[in-house]
C-alpha cells in the first residue's frame, strides 16, 4: 500500500497539490463581512487647485475624481494605517458576527506602513487585542487585496486556519508631493481603510471560486517610490539629487502605467472567467481597482457590461490603493448591489508590475 510518508519528495508535491485542486479541496472561503473607513477630512479639486497648479476640470477629466479624504492632523490615531484599518476591521467582523478571539490569521496589505518595520498587521493584533495570531503583511499596492484575498483563500482552502481578518489601507496624504512638482500623481490618491472577514465554508458552490496573480518586475520603476530604503538611503538621497528630482516621492510614468493597466485589467478578467468556464454576461457586479475612472470605464465597454454590473466610487475616495476595491465592495454591498449567488469578479493593476483578480461566487 502506498502511504504519504512513502511517496518521495517529489510526489509528495503532486499530492499536496492534487489535494489542492478545486476537485478535490476540502474547504472553500468566503467572505463572512465587509468593513471600510475614510477620514472625515473631505479635500476637493478646488482645494488642491489652491496648493498647487491644477484644477476641477483637468483632473475631473483625466480621472473622474472629484474629492479624496485625507488624514488630518494625525487625527486616525499615531499610528493612522494600522487604526483605520482596525476601525474598517471591527464593522466586518461585527458584520460577520464572528468574535475577534476566533482570528486566526490577520493579512495586511499596504504600500503606506506606519514603519518601515515593522508591518502594520502586528499593529492591528495589537489594537484590536487579540491573541498571539500571526500577522502578515503584504506589499503588492493596487493588487495589494486581490493578493491578500487569495492568500487568505489558500490558508481557509488546506485547512490550516478557519478564519482570516484581510485588511487593505493607506495614508497616501502622509507622503505626496503637495506642490506642482507632484501634481500628475498627487491628485490620483486619498486615504481610507477597507477590511474582509474571510471564514471556511463547506459549499464549494460558492465563496472565492478562483485568484490569478501576476508580476513583471521589469516595469518596477515605472511606478515607484525608490526611498528611503536600504539602497536610497536620506543623507545620500539629499546629496545626491537636485530639489527637482528626489525620489522619495512617487514617481509614475501615467501613460505607460495607463497602456499597461488596460492590457492586464483585460487579460486577468479574461483569465478568471475562463477558469471558472463564465463569460462576461455572467458577471453581476465587476469591482475594479480604483486608479482611474477612464480605465474602468474602457474595461467597461470592452467587456460590454452595463453600468448595474460595475461598480466605482473614485470621485468620492480618489485612489486609494489596496483599500480601494474593499472600500468599494463594502459599499456596494452596503447599496444591496451584492445578492446571493451572483457572480463577482474583482480586479486590479498596479506598482510592480502587479495584477490580479478574483472571481467569487456570493
Ligand atoms: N493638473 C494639471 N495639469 C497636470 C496635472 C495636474 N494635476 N498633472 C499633470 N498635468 C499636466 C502635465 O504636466 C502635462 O502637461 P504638458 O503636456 O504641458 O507636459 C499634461 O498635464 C498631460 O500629462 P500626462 O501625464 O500626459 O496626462 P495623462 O493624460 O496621461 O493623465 C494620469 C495622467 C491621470 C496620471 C494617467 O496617465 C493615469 O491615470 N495613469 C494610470 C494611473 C494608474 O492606473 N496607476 C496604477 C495604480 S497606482 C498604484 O499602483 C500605486
Amino acid at each position: 500500500m502506498i502511504t504519504y510518508s512513502s511517496l518521495l519528495n517529489d510526489d509528495k508535491l503532486s499530492y499536496i497539490r492534487m489535494m489542492t485542486n478545486t476537485k478535490f479541496m476540502l474547504y472553500t472561503s468566503k467572505i463572512a463581512g465587509l468593513g471600510s473607513y475614510v477620514p472625515e477630512n473631505i479635500v476637493t479639486n478646488d482645494e488642491l487647485s489652491k496648493r498647487m497648479d491644477t484644477n476641477d476640470k483637468w483632473i475631473t477629466e483625466r480621472t473622474g475624481i472629484k474629492e479624496r479624504r485625507h488624514i488630518k492632523d494625525r487625527a486616525e490615531g499615531e499610528t493612522p494605517v494600522a487604526s483605520m484599518g482596525v476601525k474598517a476591521a471591527k464593522i466586518a467582523l461585527e458584520r460577520a458576527q464572528i468574535d475577534k478571539n476566533d482570528i486566526d490569521l490577520i493579512v495586511f496589505a499596504t504600500l503606506s506602513p506606519d514603519y518601515y518595520f515593522p508591518g502594520s498587521g502586528v499593529i492591528v493584533q495589537d489594537l484590536l487585542d487579540i491573541k498571539t495570531v500571526p500577522a502578515l503583511d503584504i506589499r503588492n499596492q493596487c493588487s495589494g487585496f486581490v493578493y491578500g484575498l487569495s492568500v487568505a483563500d489558500q490558508f481557509i482552502k488546506t485547512g490550516m486556519y478557519k478564519n482570516v481578518l484581510l485588511i487593505g489601507s493607506e495614508n497616501h496624504s502622509g507622503g505626496l508631493d503637495m506642490t506642482t512638482r507632484g501634481r500628475g500623481v498627487s491628485v490620483l490618491f486619498g486615504d481610507g481603510a477597507g477590511a474582509a472577514v474571510l471564514t471556511r465554508s463547506k459549499d464549494p458552490q460558492k465563496g472565492i471560486l478562483s485568484t490569478h496573480l501576476h508580476s513583471q518586475g521589469k516595469h518596477a520603476l515605472e511606478l515607484s517610490l525608490k526611498g528611503p530604503s536600504t539602497n536610497h538611503w536620506v543623507p545620500e538621497i539629499i546629496a545626491e539629487n537636485p530639489q527637482e528630482d528626489i525620489p522619495y516621492y512617487p514617481y509614475m510614468n501615467g501613460q505607460f502605467v495607463f497602456k499597461n493597466a488596460i492590457r492586464r485589467f483585460s487579460e486577468v478578467i479574461e483569465e478568471g472567467l475562463s477558469a471558472n468556464k463564465l463569460s462576461k454576461e455572467d458577471i453581476d457586479l465587476f469591482i475594479p481597482h480604483q486608479a482611474n475612472l477612464r480605465i474602468a470605464e474602457y474595461i467597461q465597454k470592452k467587456f460590454a457590461l452595463s453600468d448595474d454590473q460595475v461598480y466605482n466610487n473614485i470621485q468620492k475616495y480618489g485612489n486609494t490603493t489596496a483599500a480601494s476595491i474593499p472600500i468599494a465592495l463594502t459599499e456596494a454591498w452596503e447599496r444591496d448591489k451584492v445578492h446571493e449567488g451572483d457572480h463577482v469578479v474583482l480586479a486590479a493593476f498596479g506598482s510592480g508590475f502587479t495584477w490580479a483578480s478574483a472571481v467569487i461566487r456570493w
